[in-house]
């Protein structure tokens, strides 16, 4: 079906003339929230008007284009319509568009977003009342995930452990390649603190940032597969396993790389356990500084029954480098609200001032007469909505961290082109995440099956990539077909 191009014109706002007959309704309150939204998104959607400048679509953006005192408007002629399409069309523009629904999960998951990045909520259209109800019902459903995982015991919601695969195409020791878009990633199948398997990755470049969460002290039993060691059966046995990750960071890290871990807090016998301490000291006396300390703020606090305690919306990220190493300065990659202007500087041209000296006199400010940045380093509290739902279709993993997480650090530490190194890798956020920003990744994941977690959810997000196994050559998309062919009870899933 061929159909005309359309073309977009100004008028004068004068010239135009609403339908008499109009049948849809505008309230006051309606007409000033369009002017909110056309002031701040500018048009995004024109008045569609007959051969003579009568309105057929869009009388309420005229009213609003009038309540902010604009001369001229966006219209698209339809100069093509019969008098009775055109009556028609009129209540068809309005009806059809009243038959969408929302899916209420993922709305309340962006008005959520939305929210913490500071965004005005009122010019989405949704009034504080509906927003509000969106936004518990989201914590609502979050608590009850909660509330069932406190009743079994394991205290997360994340710590649901999903069946795993009745067989996984992967096996230990595999080292898959991801090609996409000129990047070049490396996935292998192995324990993170197995400083020979892991050494595999160097062969092909250094990290200049490690970011990873692993697994909170003994709370979660991802995979049975590892004995010994890092069998997460308790605090030492994290600290071991914390310890020989770390140990063997160097062999696949550049000497001045930036390492960034993320933690969440463990309660055991009514208190918080500072499972951390053991492993920070270690790594204090193997030559990595403490750098910085950093908070994760995950949106919303969970409500229901945490045994007292207020609800969890936050997690740690703990920053380390090699002590005596050159600070990396991050990068300055967040927008200045005043970008350009000098509106913080007093009328001579000096600001509020510096810092205070240890004898309480002021630094002088360096930056005075200068206008203000475009961007600015980002805070140490990171705002980022934590995970929730699926992660792709028929696949799954209990702990995932949603991809803007490591997009935020990787951005904040490293510069396109450069490599990261993410040594547990779960489903495989991180590899996303550098994708997505141009960073090349190297990855290590102990349990076979989500290292087919994590190729899978490569590929439904990057359906064209290309990834192969570094020794045989084999394509895992060939492979992962002739399973599921020859055994279709196999799912790739956790
Ligand atoms: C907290 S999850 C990471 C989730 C990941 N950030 C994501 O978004 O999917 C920890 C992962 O580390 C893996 N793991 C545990 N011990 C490991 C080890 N010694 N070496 C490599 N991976 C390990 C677990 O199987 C699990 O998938």
């Amino acid at each position: 079906m061929e159909l005309d191009a359309l073309r977009l014109d100004y008028r004068p706002i004068d010239v135009l003339i609403p339908y008499a007959r109009n049948a849809r309704t505008h309230s006051d309150a309606q007409i000033a929230q369009i002017a909110a939204s056309i002031a701040e998104f500018g048009w995004t959607n024109p008045i569609l008007i007959d051969g003579a400048n009568g309105v057929i679509a869009g009388h309420g953006r005229l009213l609003a284009a009038r309540k902010l005192g604009l001369t001229a408007v966006p219209v698209i002629e339809l100069e093509h319509l019969t008098e009775h399409q055109k009556r028609a069309y009129i209540l068809a523009d309005n009806q059809l568009a009243l038959k969408a629904g929302w899916d209420e999960e993922l709305l309340a998951v962006e008005l959520a977003d939305l929210k913490l990045a500071g965004f005005d909520l009122g010019l989405t259209g949704f009034d504080d009342a509906e927003v509000q109800s969106l936004l518990d019902k989201l914590v609502a459903d979050d608590s009850a995930a909660d509330t069932d995982a406190e009743a079994n015991g394991t205290g997360d919601a994340t710590d649901n452990i999903p069946e795993p695969p009745v067989q996984s195409l992967t096996q230990a020791g595999d080292l898959w390649l991801i090609n996409h878009a000129g990047l070049t990633h490396r996935l292998l199948c192995a324990d993170a603190g197995d400083a020979v398997a892991v050494s595999r990755l160097a062969a092909s470049g250094r990290a200049s940032l490690c970011f990873t969460s692993p697994p909170y002290a003994s709370q979660r039993l991802y995979t049975s597969s590892r004995t010994g060691p890092g069998a997460n059966d308790g605090v030492g046995q994290w600290d071991a396993m914390m310890q020989s990750v770390c140990a063997a960071l160097p062999a696949v890290l550049q000497p001045d790389a930036q390492v960034l871990i993320n933690l969440g807090l463990v309660h055991q016998d009514s208190e918080v356990q500072p499972y951390w301490d053991g492993w920070l000291a270690w790594m204090r006396t193997n030559g990595w500084r403490r750098f910085g300390w950093y908070v994760w703020d995950q949106g919303p606090g969970l409500p229901g029954d945490w045994n007292g305690r207020l609800a969890p919306a936050f997690e740690f990220i703990f920053h380390f480098n090699r002590q005596g190493s050159e600070v990396r300065r991050p990068n300055k990659n967040v927008p200045c609200i005043y970008a350009g202007r000098d509106t913080h500087l007093r009328g001579d041209g000096t600001s509020a001032g510096g810092m205070r000296n240890k004898d309480g006199s002021k630094t002088a400010w360096n930056h005075v007469g200068t206008l203000t940045q475009d961007t600015k380093i980002a805070d140490s509290v990171l705002r980022i909505m934590r995970h929730k739902g699926k992660i792709g279709q028929d696949i799954d993993h209990p702990a995932v961290f949603p991809v803007a997480l490591p997009q935020f650090v990787l951005e904040c530490f490293t510069q396109a082109g450069d490599m990261v190194f993410e040594p547990f890798c779960g489903s495989g956020t991180t590899l996303l995440a550098a994708q997505k920003t141009g960073r090349h990744c190297h990855a290590v994941e102990i349990a076979p099956s989500y290292v087919d977690v994590a190729l899978k959810r490569f590929l439904q997000n990057h359906p064209n990539a290309r990834i192969t196994h570094a020794d045989s050559g084999e394509d895992f998309k060939d492979r992962l077909a002739q399973m599921e062919a020859t055994a279709p009870s196999h799912k790739v899933a956790a």
